[in-house]
C-alpha cells in the first residue's frame, strides 16, 4: 500500500486531488494536513467520513514537530505539497503569511521528509511532488512565445516571488542531497470548490447576486484556463511517471483576456438561469492591480510529449461544468461569502462590490 502525504487538500485544487486520488488510487492511503485557513474548508470533504483511506489532520506545514510526528506514525512515501496562500491580491494587501507559508512552510516539509526518508528504502519509489504555478516566470507580452521549463525565473508579485522562492529550495534538495522530488507549474485553475475571491467564482457569485462584477484595468490581461480535474491528473502523472528533479509546465491551451472569458462564463451562466436577465450590465472597469502581469502562456511540450498528458476539458465544457456546480451548491457558497469574507471584499474593492 501506497501512503501520501497530501497538504493543503481542504483547499479548491487539494480537495479535488483527494477525491480524484480515491477514485483513481482507491488502494493509496491519503494523509491530508490542512491548517483550514479562511481557504481550506472541511465541508469540501464531507464525503469522505468514514473513508478509512483518507485521514484529515489539520495543522501547519511549517510546524516541524507536527511533520515529524506525521512521518513517525505513517509509512508515507509520497508528498504532494499544495498547502500555500495562493490569492495574488492578498499578497499585495499582506505578504507576511505568503512567505511564512510558502518559503518558510515548504522548507521544514522538505526537511522533514529528507530526515524521513534517510530510513526510506531505494525501491519504495519514494517521491516529492511541489505543486508550483506559471507565475513565477513574469509576464509576457501579447507576441511572445510561451515559456518552456527553462525559461528565467521573474516573479512580480509577493504571491509569485514566494513560490520562485519555494521553487528554488525544492530544487536544492534535488541536486544537494539528491531527494527526490518533482515540480509542476501550472496555469490558472477553475472548477468545482475553488474560493469565490477569483476570478471566476468570484464573478459567478457577484453575478447570481446581482452586483457588480470588478475588472481591472481594461480586461486585456490574458491567463491561459485548465479545468482542475486535468490539472489533478497531470499531478498524478509527473507523481508516477514523472522524471525525479525534473520541472514540468502543465497548461491549458486555452488563453484568454479576462473581459473575455468573463463574457464566456456569463454566456454560460445564463444558460442555465435565463430569468436573470443581460449578466453583462454587471462587468464594472476598476482600477489595475499594481504590477498586473500582462500575460502567461506555458509550452506544454515536455508533458505531452515525455508523459502523454494533454488536457481534455475543453473551456466551454468546463465553465458549463463550473457553473452547474455552483448553481447546485448554494448553501456552500452564501457560507463563505459572509464575516471576514465581506471585509476582506470591502477592503479589497470599497463598497462597490458589497
Ligand atoms: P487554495 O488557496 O484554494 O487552498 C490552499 C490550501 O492550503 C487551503 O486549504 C489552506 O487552508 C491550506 N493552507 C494554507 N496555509 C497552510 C499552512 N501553513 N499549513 C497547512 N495548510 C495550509 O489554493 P489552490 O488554488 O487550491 O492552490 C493549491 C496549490 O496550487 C498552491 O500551491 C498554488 O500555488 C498552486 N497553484 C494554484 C493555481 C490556481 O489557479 N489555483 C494554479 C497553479 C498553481
Ligand atoms: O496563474 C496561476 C495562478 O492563477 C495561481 O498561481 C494563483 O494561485 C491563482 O490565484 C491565479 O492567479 P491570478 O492572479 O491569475 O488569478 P485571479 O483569479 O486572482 O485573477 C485572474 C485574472 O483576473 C487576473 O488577470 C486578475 C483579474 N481579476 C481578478 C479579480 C479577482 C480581475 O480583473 N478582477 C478581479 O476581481
Amino acid at each position: 500500500m501506497i501512503t501520501v502525504l497530501v497538504t493543503g487538500g481542504a483547499g479548491f485544487i487539494g480537495t479535488n486531488f483527494v477525491y480524484f486520488l480515491r477514485k483513481n488510487r482507491p488502494d493509496w492511503q491519503v494523509i491530508n494536513l490542512d491548517l483550514l485557513t479562511y481557504a481550506g474548508n472541511l465541508e469540501n470533504l464531507a464525503e469522505l467520513q468514514g473513508d478509512p483511506g483518507h485521514i484529515f489532520v489539520q495543522g501547519d506545514v511549517a510546524h516541524r514537530g507536527l511533520l515529524d510526528s506525521l512521518f513517525v506514525r505513517h509509512a508515507i512515501t509520497r508528498v504532494v505539497h499544495f498547502a500555500a496562500e495562493t490569492h495574488v491580491d492578498r499578497s499585495i494587501l499582506d505578504p507576511a503569511a505568503f512567505v511564512r507559508t510558502n518559503v518558510l512552510g515548504t522548507f521544514n516539509l522538505l526537511e522533514a521528509t529528507r530526515q524521513a526518508w534517510k530510513q526510506v528504502p531505494e525501491q519504495s519509489g519514494a517521491r516529492f511532488l511541489h505543486v508550483s504555478t506559471d507565475e513565477v516566470y513574469g509576464s509576457l507580452n501579447f507576441q511572445d512565445p510561451p515559456v518552456t521549463e527553462d525559461a528565467p525565473y521573474a516573479p512580480s508579485s509577493p504571491y509569485a516571488a514566494s513560490k520562485a522562492a519555494a521553487d528554488w529550495l525544492v530544487r536544492s534538495y534535488f541536486r544537494t542531497y539528491g531527494m527526490p522530488i518533482l515540480i509542476t507549474n501550472c496555469s490558472n485553475n477553475y472548477g468545482p470548490f475553488q474560493f469565490p475571491e477569483k476570478l471566476i467564482p468570484f464573478s459567478l457569485s457577484q453575478a447570481l447576486e446581482g452586483k457588480p462584477i470588478p475588472i481591472y484595468g481594461q480586461g486585456a490581461n490574458v491567463r491561459d484556463w485548465l479545468f482542475v480535474e486535468d490539472h489533478c491528473r497531470a499531478v498524478l502523472t509527473v507523481l508516477e511517471e514523472g522524471q525525479c528533479g525534473e520541472t514540468y509546465n502543465i497548461g491549458g491551451r486555452h488563453e484568454q483576456p479576462n473581459l473575455e472569458l468573463v463574457g464566456l462564463l456569463l454566456a454560460a451562466l445564463q444558460e442555465l438561469r435565463p430569468d436573470l436577465g443581460d449578466l453583462k450590465r454587471l462587468i464594472t472597469f476598476v482600477p489595475d492591480r499594481p504590477g498586473h502581469d500582462q500575460r502567461y502562456a506555458l509550452d506544454t511540450g515536455k508533458i505531452e510529449q515525455a508523459l502523454g498528458w494533454r488536457p481534455q476539458v475543453s473551456l466551454a465544457e468546463g465553465l458549463r461544468r463550473t457553473v452547474s456546480w455552483y448553481l447546485s451548491h448554494a448553501e456552500w457558497l452564501s457560507r463563505l461569502r459572509s464575516g471576514a469574507y465581506r471585509a476582506y471584499l470591502r477592503q479589497q474593492y470599497g463598497e462597490i462590490v458589497l
